[in-house]
């Protein structure tokens, strides 16, 4: 007989498990409801999704929906959550798709055999060699940039060139970082290290360190704090500050684009993989290829992320944020280099 401790222990597991997952029209069917789907010819088209990607994607699967005919249905959470979920369900999951907001992490999800190789005509030319997984298991479908944002009043754009010199002590005690745990952090590590190699990209992130950096976990709270005058400094997406100026054109914090001078500034992505097991995996498919070409300008312009196909202009107010080069480098190494980037960040005391 349960006995009453582990009664509630288990509901504690449950209402964890619950709030977990943030819900948007869920499916999950059962195992003979996906044999009798997959048998029945006239079975209403539908494609499921795991997705962390979640600002704004309703009105893009809509209209994908319109234009094919296929509904769509999603389940939301983080990248690593969805990703131990799609594990631990194996080949009985419910989705098709799995939507990422860093490339470490479809670079992880491919490593554990968790996506399936795509062999599209229509995916290849879309998005650049570099945004995408040379095994063809993920695509890259937005351009998301990790960037230098300072307070104008305080701060004189002369003043800024890369993120190495963020460790200069001029600016000790003028900065807002996002904590070591998240994976933007990791993945801007991880470009360090790729740039520097391990010994010299940890010198660089003592010297953050050594600034005593304000640790906040929300890019719009990092740049909300920036404008309180807070700091001067911080390194945040750029998206985020293109998310506020769209309802508040004065919001006194500007974008600087790192590292001009040399490498560029880097480049995360989000992007989408179809699953080893996906049940609808036709429809699947044409969801990830309408997303590249006609759902492109759209699926990026909500978020104001720069559009991974070179063909697709991004939303004005990104554009105002003046050209740029991007760090080259492969977005596959941004998570062969995660569990380095991980233990340098704890190793230079980064929290
Ligand atoms: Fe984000």
């Amino acid at each position: 007989m349960m006995n009453r401790k582990s009664a509630i222990m288990i509901v504690a597991a449950a209402s964890v498990a619950v709030a977990a997952f943030a819900i948007g029209r869920l499916y999950a069917p059962e195992p003979q409801e996906r044999a009798e789907e997959a048998q029945t010819p006239d079975t209403p088209q539908i494609v499921n999704i795991y997705t962390s990607r979640h600002y704004g994607v309703e009105p893009v699967f809509d209209s994908f929906t319109e234009a094919t005919g296929i509904e769509v249905r999603f389940t939301t959470g983080t990248d690593a959550l969805l990703r131990e979920r799609l594990k631990a369900e194996g080949a009985n999951t419910p989705a098709d798709m799995y939507i990422a907001v860093d490339a470490g992490n479809l670079w992880l999800a491919a490593q554990d055999g968790l996506l399936a190789e795509v062999d599209s005509p229509t995916l290849q030319e879309n998005i650049p060699a570099e945004l995408r997984d040379q095994e063809n298991r993920w695509f890259g479908l937005t351009q998301r940039v990790r960037t230098l944002m300072y307070h104008p009043d305080r701060v004189s754009p002369e003043e800024l060139s890369t993120y190495e010199a963020l460790a200069d002590p001029q600016w000790r005690g003028r900065l807002i970082m996002r904590p070591s745990t998240h994976a933007y952090t990791q993945s801007l590590a991880s470009s360090l290290i790729a740039a520097h190699g391990p010994a010299d990209a940890r010198e660089i992130i003592q010297g953050w360190v050594a600034n005593e950096p304000v640790l906040i976990d929300s890019d719009t709270q990092i740049l909300e704090a920036l404008a309180a005058g807070q700091a001067d400094v911080a390194i945040t997406n750029h998206y985020y500050l293109g998310r506020i100026l769209q309802d508040n054109p004065e919001f006194p914090v500007r974008i600087f684009w790192a590292n001009q001078e040399d490498r560029g500034s880097h480049v995360n992505i989000s992007g989408a993989g179809i699953t080893a097991h996906a049940p609808n995996r036709d429809n699947a498919v044409k969801l990830l290829e309408w997303l590249s070409g006609p759902g492109q300008e759209m699926f990026a312009s909500t978020n104001h992320e720069f559009p991974a196909n070179p063909g697709v202009a991004p939303h004005p107010i990104i554009a105002e944020f003046g050209q740029f080069s991007a760090d080259p480098l492969d977005k596959a190494e941004l998570g062969r280099l995660q569990a380095d980037a991980v233990k340098m960040l704890d190793e230079a005391g980064y929290r």
